[in-house]
């Protein structure tokens, strides 16, 4: 499907705790729900049937509610948890077929985790904490303290390399916890509610400076929140678990604009949609005419064609150069041809802009936008009515939900 390979991919996991995960695993693959195996079997339904394709140098968003087997499912990834049945690769290896050392070395070089409360060695510096990874993982002193240096002035602690942890804010200490999984120089980071115990200013901060690292970085970062801005802003693709299922893996867009089931659409309500659709998914294809083609039957015909109140005019490279309505013709004089002066100035955004970026140019015209290409080439326009239309999150059916609630996603 995707032309670089994986990062990291899971493929078909069911974890299942207890004292016999294996005498209830099939009843589990036959669609046992979790509270009839947890009644009937004693066991926890962990994860089920889950399957993912994280790629190299995205953050990745895990969401879910409690208990929906978010920190079951990234504690896999570099085995911490065995699966019950299943398969975890980064780069390709089966994590579940690695040895000993093979483990060690991922979990030293390649994979650093973050908890939601950094275990910081209260009994060590800040500098010494941030070091400590790394002499873990057989790094020599001298090297060792300068990318730790590094790291630390990276997160903003400069000047805080002899503090000791409880010398600092909590919002601080999460910091050196960052600065020492980012001095480990991992190519994967898995950061299991890491911001969550911070206070919100803080919270967005760390949020601002994990975006900012990561421009430099390109880390892969599995990320796992409870909150839905967190996940849009900091997120490339967002995975939704309910029950140890996946409901839905695809961009904040996606989710919001095709929320899988009832339990996504009820994550997504409350935000601000302007921020996340985007011009290019409300975009409608039309035609426009040439300068040459402009007169008012062709004019008449292609508002009533698509329904809008103005048609767009192109150059010989579809390029927008204006857009034509009734208006035009009191300004050409007799029969004499139109001109590109005679239309009303256009009025063009990008695919890729957000609807929120968008409103401002659409506030000063009674016409629809043109929407273009980067090379400025006409691609369609898009009106009032359907971005009023697309802010308005629509309701799911219950059918649908149901039908999909049945056959998880995400494969
Ligand atoms: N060691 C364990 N033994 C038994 N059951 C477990 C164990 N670890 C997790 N579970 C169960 O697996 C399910 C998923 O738990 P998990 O900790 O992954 O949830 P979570 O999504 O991380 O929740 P939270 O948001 O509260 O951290 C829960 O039903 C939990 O009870
Ligand atoms: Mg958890």
């Amino acid at each position: 499907m995707s032309e670089t390979p994986s990062k990291i991919s899971v493929k078909e996991i069911y974890k299942i705790f207890g004292p016999d995960p294996a005498s209830v695993l099939e009843r589990v693959r036959a669609g046992a729900s979790k509270s009839e195996i947890l009644n009937e079997t004693g066991h926890t339904v962990g994860l089920r049937d889950v399957s993912l394709e994280i790629r190299p140098g995205e953050t990745f968003v895990i969401m879910g509610l409690s208990g929906s087997g978010k920190s079951t499912l990234i504690r896999h990834f570099n085995l911490l948890i065995e699966p019950t049945a299943g398969h975890i690769l980064v780069d390709g290896h089966d994590v579940v077929d690695m040895g000993t050392e093979e483990l060690r070395d991922l979990r030293r070089h390649r994979m650093s985790m973050v908890f939601q409360r950094f275990a910081l060695l209260p009994h060590k510096t800040v500098l010494e904490n941030a070091v400590y990874g790394l002499k873990v993982a057989g790094i020599d002193k001298s090297e060792a303290e300068q990318r730790a240096r590094e790291q630390i002035e990276l997160v903003g602690l400069g000047g805080f390399e002899n503090q000791y942890p409880s010398q600092l804010s909590g919002g601080m200490q999460q910091r050196v916890g960052l600065a020492r999984a980012l001095a480990t120089q991992s190519e994967i980071l898995l950061m299991d509610e890491a911001f969550s115990a911070l206070d919100p200013l803080i919270r967005n901060d760390m949020q601002g400076q994990l975006l900012e690292l990561q421009q430099t970085l390109h880390k892969t970062i599995v990320f796992i929140t409870h909150d839905l801005d967190e996940a849009l802003r900091l997120g490339d693709h967002i995975a939704i678990l309910k029950d140890g299922a996946l409901s839905q893996v695809g961009t904040a867009e996606e989710i919001l604009m095709d929320p899988a089931d009832d339990y996504v659409a009820r994550f997504v309500r409350d935000v601000n949609r302007s921020r996340v659709i985007t011009v290019g998914s409300i975009v409608s294809e039309s035609r426009a005419l040439r300068l040459s083609e402009v007169n008012p039957q062709s004019v008449a015909a292609g508002m009533e064609e698509t329904g809008q109140r103005a048609i767009y005019v192109v150059d010989e490279d579809n390029r927008p150069i204006g857009a034509a309505d009734e208006q035009v013709f009191t300004r050409v004089d007799g029969s004499s041809p139109v001109r590109p002066e005679h239309l009303h100035e256009p009025a063009t955004v990008t695919t890729d802009m957000v609807i929120e970026e968008m409103l401002p140019t659409m506030a000063t015209r009674d016409y629809p936008l043109a929407v273009v290409d980067h090379d400025g080439r006409f691609l369609g326009t898009v009106s009032r009515r359907d971005t009023v239309s697309e802010l308005v999150p629509r309701a799911t059916e219950p059918e649908a939900a149901m039908a999909e609630a049945g056959a998880p996603g995400g494969r």
